[in-house]
């Protein structure tokens, strides 16, 4: 059984809406969710966090959310030492978007590493344009997730 910290950036909802979805259906499997939203995600504390699940979007021109910002300067500015993290990502975009594509969830998937957080498993990217359900996409890939911590 994990305990999974689960931080959401997002601008319109689909991010939150996968983390709902997941805090719905995970704790059947016999584990522990916790979900950062709004402001909680940015100034989340992940010194005392054993597993962290990120799902962001993607927003402006490969921008993160505003309200995942903070926590990401904090990464970028403080380094803090992380190897004590696993983590996940799943990365919210738009494929029409070529150039910066999921490209938030990228840079937080690099920020986490950098901090030297041990990546478990690949990041799933849900393009809007061709998967019109995020938080089933979402849940399918955690349910695989989960069985690698
Ligand atoms: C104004 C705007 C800008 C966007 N920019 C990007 C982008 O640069 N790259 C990308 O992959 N997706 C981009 N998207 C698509 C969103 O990431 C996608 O619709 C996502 O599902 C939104 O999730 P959210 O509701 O959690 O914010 C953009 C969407 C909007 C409305």
């Amino acid at each position: 059984m994990a305990n999974i910290l689960i931080i959401v950036g997002t601008e319109s909802g689909n991010a939150q809406m996968c983390a709902d979805h997941l805090s719905d259906n995970l704790p059947r499997l016999g584990h522990e969710i916790e979900v950062a939203s709004d402001a909680d995600a940015g100034s989340v504390d992940l010194s005392g966090r054993d597993v962290a699940l990120v799902i962001t979007s993607t927003h402006g021109d490969g921008e993160l959310p505003d309200n995942i910002i903070p926590l990401a300067d904090r990464l970028r500015g403080d380094a803090p030492d992380l190897s004590h993290l696993r983590y996940g990502v799943i990365a919210l975009g738009d494929q029409t978007y070529q150039a910066t594509f999921c490209k938030a969830g990228k840079d937080m998937d690099s920020l986490l590493g950098a901090c030297g957080a041990s990546k478990v498993g690949e990041r799933l990217e849900i393009d809007a344009c061709t998967q019109p359900l995020p938080d089933e996409e979402a849940l399918n890939w955690a349910q695989e997730w989960v069985t690698m911590l």
